[in-house]
């Protein structure tokens, strides 16, 4: 792109519609079998060129979901590694406008880093091709390949980063909330009891491709849920309140502690959403398959 040219990407949030835990690995990873879902629920990122060597990152809405700006955020270990994969001279000015919470089982971190591997692909004219961005991603984090994949849902197995894209036949709406506790991830696979018996994805997967709702809603798995549970009572009585409120089953995506429900229409979801308002939560959105 021109030296002039600014770029600004939408990063999405994922919801996880199933995810097994198959085993632990001898890299301390767990392998897991997991649906994830693209949604409508979206970061925005701008990236501008900078001076040679430059890396910068300012958050826009500071009163938000507040990230850490240095050298652990992930969008500036991704423009690093970057930086040091070519030998273009070149600099970038990272913003974000932040609207996915943290430590939220949205992927919000690995949606953004993967947007800025795509980012500054484009910024910087460096034509890596997709294989070197996925191998990138794998080396940052798990959940980042899904968001290369041009797709609204993919299985993702091993530690999360071997995608296979699937067919979305219809919409789908949900309405999600998080508590004011987070959850870490580590501290929640590490409380989990592998399981003897493995649930499989096949429900989930004909549900999305056929488009029905009520089968999709019949068949969503998430098995930390219950070591999320443990660590996590403002989430257990969130949970409770959704179930009450919206009158039907109550979902965690990812380690949490984020929860949603299943909605019929966008209607629906618009309703669910006036009568999460009055609940315990630090966030409420409405999410759509996107
Ligand atoms: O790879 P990512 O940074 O998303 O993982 C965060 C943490 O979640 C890991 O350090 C690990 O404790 C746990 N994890 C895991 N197995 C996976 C993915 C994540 O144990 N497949």
């Amino acid at each position: 792109m021109a030296e002039s040219e600014n770029l600004t990407l939408h990063s999405p949030a994922k919801i996880n519609l199933f995810l097994e835990v198959c085993g632990k690995r001898s890299d301390g990873f767990h392998e897991l079998e997991t649906v994830m879902l693209r949604t409508s629920l979206c970061d925005s990122i701008t990236f501008a060129h900078a001076p040679a060597g430059q890396l910068s990152l300012h958050q826009t809405n500071t009163s938000a979901h507040d990230v850490p700006l240095d050298d652990s955020n992930l969008i500036l270990r991704a423009a690093n590694v970057l930086l040091l994969e070519q030998s273009k001279a070149v600099g970038a000015h990272i913003t974000i406008d932040k609207q996915i919470p943290l430590q939220a089982g949205l992927a919000g971190g690995s949606s953004n880093a993967a947007t800025a591997l795509l980012g500054l692909n484009q910024l910087w004219n460096l034509n890596l091709p997709r294989t070197v961005l996925h191998r990138i991603a794998a080396s940052l984090g798990s959940d980042i390949n899904f968001f290369l994949e041009d797709c609204t849902a993919a299985i993702c197995r091993g530690r999360g980063e071997l995608v296979t894209p699937i067919r979305v036949g219809g919409e789908f709406h949900f309405v999600a909330a998080r508590p004011a506790s987070g959850n870490a991830t580590p501290a929640v696979f590490s409380k989990l009891h592998l399981p003897d018996t493995l649930h499989r994805c096949d429900d989930v997967v004909a549900a999305l491709d056929s488009g029905r709702v009520t089968e999709l809603a019949a068949s969503i798995f998430n098995r930390l849920t219950q070591p999320a549970t443990e660590l996590n009572p403002q989430m257990v009585q969130l949970m409770a309140q959704m179930q009450q409120t919206a009158k039907r089953p109550v979902f965690m995506s990812g380690s949490g502690s984020t929860c949603f429900v299943v909605c019929d229409t966008a209607g629906d979801a618009a309703n669910v959403l006036e009568d999460f308002r009055t609940l315990n939560a630090v966030f409420v959105s409405k999410l759509a398959a996107a």
